[in-house]
C-alpha cells in the first residue's frame, strides 16, 4: 500500500493524529513503521532505528517482548472473547489492587479515553454534580473535546480546564464550580517538587471542596518510579485512568478507585464494552505489570531517559543555544527549540543516523546503554547542524517543519518560553470565544438535578 492510496481510504490517512506526516517533519520521515523489535523499528524501506515516541508511550517494555508475547500464545488457541468473564480478569485486577492501593475495585476498558470516560460519568453519578475541571490531555471524547480548538460536532458541557501547577486558578474553580471532579494528569513536564506540591495541594483542596480527585495515569502509569505517580509522592486519587503502557502496547485501559465511589456501577451508573475482558489484553496486561513491578525495570528506564535528558541539555549548553532544552522527568521528556524549524531540522538529522523522535521520548526498559550512547552522538551532530543553520533552519531541513498535536496545544507545560504557537485550522478565535462562553454558562446538560445523590467523602 502506497501512501497516496492511504490517505483515499483513511482522512488523513490515519487513525491516530498524533501519526500524521504533518507532525513529523513531512518529506524526511517515512510515512510508514512496519517492524519493531525491542528499542528498534524499521520503516517501509527496511531502514532500522532507535524507537523515542516508542508507540506514543504505550510500548514501555520495547517491541516484540517474548513474555507477553508467550502469555498471548498460550490463550490464543483456547478462544479469547467469551460470553462469560474468565477467571484471569479478577486475577489482573487483584494485582493492580495489589500494586495501586488507592484502586480498590476497576473495571478493564480499551482505550484511554474511555477510561477518563468512565471516571468522569462515575465522578458525576457519585457526586450528582455536573461541573468537571480538566488538566491535561484526557482523549477525545464528547466531555473533554468540548474544551479544545478541534471541536466541530462536540456537545458543550460545564467543563473547564486549568493549567497544569495552576493551584490558585484550581481553588477558584473548586468554590465557583462545585466540580464533581477535578481530573488531572499527575504530571507533564514539570520538577519533583513542582509534582509534589501540585499532588499534594489537589488533593487537599478536592477533600477541602468535597470534589473527586481523578489522576489520569494514562501516561505516567507504569513508567514512574512504584509504578503510578500516586504511589511515588504517596498522594490518594479517588479515582485512577490506566492505559497506554498496561499491557504494553496490547490495547487495554482500566477505570478504578475508593469501593464507595465504583459501587455507582452497581446501581444506575452505566460503564460496560464488549472488549473490556478480552483475554488477549488482560493476559498481556499480566505479564507486562508482572515486569514492570521488578523494581530494576523502572530503575532501568529512568536511567536510559535521565542520561539521554542530561547529554542532551549539555550538548545544547555548551553550543549556547537559546531556548533549547530537553525536559521533564526521564520516562518522558521534550524537547524545547524556539522554533518547529529548528526542532524539525534536529529530529531530521537525528533520522538520518537512525534515531527516531517524535513530540515526547519515552525511554524504555529495551534501550540499553549503547542505544543510549548511540542517540547522544547523534543528538549532539544534530544540534550542531541546528547550530550553523540557525538563522534559517528551514533552508535546510529538505521537508516542512512539524506542526503541534493537539496535546501541545491544550497542555500548558513548564513556565518556560512557549517555543511556538499552533494556529488551529478553523476559526480559532471564534470557537475559543465559543468555549470560553460555554465554559461561563451553566450545564444545558440534561440529567438528574444536581446533589441528588451521594455526597463525596
Ligand atoms: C494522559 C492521557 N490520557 C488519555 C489519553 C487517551 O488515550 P487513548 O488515546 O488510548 O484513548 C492519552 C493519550 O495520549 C493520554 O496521554
Amino acid at each position: 500500500m502506497q501512501w497516496s492510496d492511504m490517505i483515499k481510504v483513511l482522512p488523513e490517512g490515519v487513525n491516530t493524529l498524533s501519526k500524521r506526516p504533518s507532525v513529523h517533519v513531512e518529506g524526511v520521515y517515512p510515512k510508514f513503521i512496519i517492524k519493531g523489535d525491542g528499542c528498534n523499528v524499521w520503516d517501509e524501506n527496511g531502514k532500522k532505528y532507535i524507537d523515542f515516541p516508542c508507540s506514543l508511550g504505550a510500548v514501555v517494555l520495547g517491541h516484540n517482548n517474548e513474555p507477553i508475547n508467550k502469555a498471548i500464545r498460550d490463550v490464543i488457541t483456547k478462544g479469547t472473547l467469551f460470553s462469560l468473564e474468565h477467571p484471569k480478569v479478577g486475577e489482573l485486577a487483584e494485582l493492580i489492587s495489589g500494586l495501586i492501593p488507592s484502586m480498590e475495585t476497576m473495571r478493564f476498558l480499551k482505550t484511554g479515553s474511555e477510561s477518563c470516560s468512565a471516571a468522569v460519568r462515575i465522578a458525576r453519578a457519585f457526586t450528582g454534580r455536573d461541573p468537571i475541571i480538566c488538566c491535561g490531555y484526557h482523549g477525545w471524547h464528547e466531555w473533554i473535546n468540548c474544551t479544545t480548538p478541534k471541536n466541530a460536532g462536540s456537545v458543550q458541557q460545564d467543563v473547564t480546564s486549568v493549567e497544569w501547577g495552576d493551584l490558585k486558578n484550581l481553588e477558584r474553580l473548586l468554590e465557583v464550580k462545585k466540580p464533581a471532579a477535578f481530573i488531572t494528569e499527575p504530571y507533564i513536564y514539570a520538577t519533583e517538587p513542582e509534582i509534589e506540591k501540585w499532588l499534594k495541594e489537589s488533593r487537599r483542596l478536592c477533600t477541602v471542596h468535597g470534589t473527586l480527585l481523578i489522576f489520569d495515569e494514562n501516561v505516567t502509569g507504569f513508567r514512574t518510579k512504584k509504578l503510578t505517580a500516586q504511589n511515588y509522592w504517596n498522594v490518594k486519587p479517588d479515582l485512577t485512568c490506566l492505559g497506554k503502557a498496561m499491557a504494553n502496547g496490547i490495547p487495554m485501559a482500566c477505570v478504578g478507585g475508593r469501593r464507595d465511589v465504583m459501587k455507582v456501577l452497581e446501581d444506575d451508573c452505566f460503564v460496560s464494552s464488549t472488549f473490556g475482558g478480552d483475554l488477549i489484553g488482560i493476559v498481556a496486561a499480566i505479564a507486562a505489570i508482572t515486569q514492570l513491578k521488578q523494581s530494576a525495570t523502572i530503575a532501568h528506564i529512568w536511567q536510559m531517559g535521565a542520561k539521554l535528558k542530561t547529554s542532551f541539555n549539555n550538548v545544547a549548553k555548551s553550543f549556547i543555544l537559546e531556548g533549547v532544552r530537553c525536559i521533564g522527568l526521564p520516562p518522558r521528556t521534550h524537547f524545547l527549540f524556539p522554533t518547529s524549524a529548528h526542532k524539525s531540522l534536529f529530529w531530521a538529522e537525528c533520522l538520518k543516523k537512525g534515531v527516531f523522535f517524535g513530540h515526547a521520548q519515552f525511554a524504555s526498559f529495551a534501550h540499553n546503554q549503547f542505544d543510549v550512547d548511540t542517540a547522544c552522538a547523534a543528538m549532539s551532530h544534530a544540534l550542531k547542524i541546528v547550530m550553523k543553520n540557525w538563522k534559517d533552519p528551514e533552508a535546510v531541513l529538505g521537508g516542512k517543519p512539524a506542526a503541534e498535536t493537539l496535546r501541545t496545544i491544550t497542555v500548558p507545560a513548564e513556565k518556560v518560553p512557549v517555543v511556538e504557537k499552533v494556529e488551529p485550522k478553523k476559526d480559532s478565535d471564534k470557537l475559543v470565544g465559543q468555549i470560553a462562553k460555554n465554559v461561563a454558562e451553566p450545564s444545558k446538560r440534561r440529567g438528574r438535578p444536581a446533589g441528588s445523590r451521594n455526597k463525596p467523602k
